[in-house]
């Protein structure tokens, strides 16, 4: 790459725009005028004549100061908002920062080690096609490269295949016509500081939780009645000495109960199976009701389900593709599995809103949350609004303050162009200054606001290398560069 000086005078031989172009001072290298070698410098793509903008006085006449050189932690307390501190975060290179035309990296951990977040959760929001997806895998991507562990529990456009195979991760398809399933009952991965009792006892807790989930959205958001519950148990308890469980088995034990049990018990079991026969005989057959047949890589850097195939399937099935899906993973990341684990829900709001009978979906999420520093996950939202989760119930109802308080979880925020009716109530909840708000109004295709933590504020211009482009674009453009 060319190396250009930062500070200096200009040579006394070269002429400012000369050959009617911006001249790079890079090419005044072998000039004895320079009192630092380029190579010294920190490369800068700044021109002869200054960044091309209104008031920066450009020109050929110039102010000459004499070089002077500091360290970066004097340049930020003289330069307060312009230059770097020199407490700058690392982690993966994500592009640059336009605010003090630094290189930008993060890495959701390093950042909770160096206290500059409380969470390793982040949200990124922005309109359709504003690069919140390219982001996503340009980041995850290189800190697959760096050793995280990605996973992307439903990708609806198939648009992470392709990601996965050039990190040297695996995708699975699920639904109509893939052969891959995934048994909604899996146990997991087991911690190995549970006993065998403690272990069932989880494994158990976990069936009773997932199954009466699907029922609930089967249901349309109906609850169970408590003798319903106990007709769950008595099914779930049945079924306990064996190794694999699927919701085939429980719906067979809840028709046809082994032990003899009261008759309200019995009844209650038919309703559920019931509500439960679209899963192993109606529409939903087929998905997740039987054994898994694909195994949950933890070893791989980068673990893809690839959902587009259920594209036009009912919301029933989509929503229990996301639950199955999601629980799959989460469940396969315990235990000797948990390690530093990226978890990416692409298109969060849609799936939010989907699966809000009841506040379900959210529930989940919100749970999630609460575990995630202990398990070492960083979940990242994309989100399309603010708007979308400020829709979920009536205000200050408790969905409302569970869905902004999802967004209040996450401490890194990463904004992107927005609809300029939706900049005031966005700048409401995410706490922008003036300036911030102005920013987000002016923010160009891959550049986005970046809030980390209570007090770190960065601008910052994803940028992608051609062969990355090329990999991660979704536009129907192809080869073409949008
Ligand atoms: N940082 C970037 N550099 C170059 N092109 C970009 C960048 N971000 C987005 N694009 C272009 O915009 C298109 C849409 O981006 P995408 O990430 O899919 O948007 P979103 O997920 O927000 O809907 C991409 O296919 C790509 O062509
Ligand atoms: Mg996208």
């Amino acid at each position: 790459m060319k190396q250009s000086a930062v500070i200096g005078r200009i040579p006394a031989n070269e002429k400012p725009g000369a050959n009617g172009r911006h001249r790079q001072t890079g090419s005044a290298d072998k000039t004895s005028g320079w009192k630092l070698q380029s190579a010294e410098l920190p490369a800068s793509k700044m021109p002869s004549w200054g960044w091309k903008q209104p008031h920066n006085l450009r020109g050929p006449l110039r102010a000459t100061p004499p070089a002077h050189r500091c360290s970066s932690k004097v340049l930020g307390g003289a330069y307060p908002f312009l230059a770097e501190t020199g407490d700058i975060l690392t982690g993966a290179y994500i592009g640059e920062n336009l605010l003090s035309r630094a290189p930008f990296c993060f890495d959701p951990w390093d950042a909770y080690s160096a206290e500059a977040v409380r969470s390793h959760s982040v949200a990124i929001l922005g309109v359709k096609g504003t690069g919140k997806s390219m982001l996503a895998k340009s980041w995850s991507s290189r800190l697959a490269r760096l050793g995280r562990k990605v996973a992307v529990p439903h990708d609806p456009n198939g648009e992470w295949v392709r990601v996965a195979a050039y990190v040297g991760g695996k995708s699975i398809s699920v639904g109509p016509g893939k052969a891959a399933r995934i048994n909604l009952l899996d146990e997991g991965a087991r911690d190995r500081s549970f006993s065998d009792e403690d272990w069932n006892q989880n494994v158990l807790q976990y069936r009773r939780a997932t199954v009466k989930t699907i029922i609930r959205r089967l249901r349309e958001g109906g609850n169970l009645e408590p003798v319903e519950h106990t007709a769950l148990d008595v099914a779930l308890d049945a079924l306990r000495g064996q190794s694999t469980v699927t919701i085939t088995h429980v719906y067979d034990r809840l028709v046809d109960p082994e032990q003899s049990q009261p008759l309200e018990v019995v009844e209650a079991g038919h309703r559920l199976a019931h509500s439960l026969r679209r899963m192993v005989s109606g529409d939903l057959t087929g998905f997740f009701d039987g054994p898994s047949t694909v195994r949950f890589d933890a070893d791989a850097p980068m673990m893809v389900v690839d959902t587009s195939a259920l594209k036009g399937a009912s919301p029933e099935a989509q929503a229990l593709a996301r639950l199955a899906t999601a629980n799959w993973i989460r469940r396969s990341s315990l235990g000797a599995n948990r390690q530093a684990r990226v978890i990416i829900h692409e298109e969060a709001a849609v799936e939010l809103l989907n699966d809000v009978s009841g506040g379900d979906g959210l529930a989940d999420r919100v749970e999630d949350e609460k575990v995630a520093r202990h398990l070492g996950t960083s979940n990242w939202y994309l989100l399309h609004r603010v708007a979308d989760l400020d829709a979920l119930g009536d205000r200050n109802s408790a969905l409302h303050s569970r869905a902004l308080g999802l967004l209040a979880d996450c401490e890194t925020r990463i904004s992107y162009a927005q609809h300029s009716g939706e900049i005031a109530r966005s700048r409401e909840i995410l706490g922008w200054n003036d300036t911030q708000a102005d920013l987000v109004r002016k923010l160009h295709k891959g550049e986005g606001l970046w809030q980390i933590g209570q007090d770190r504020v960065a601008k910052v211009r994803n940028i992608c290398t051609d062969y990355e482009l090329g990999i991660f674009r979704t536009d129907a453009m192809g080869g073409e560069r949008a």
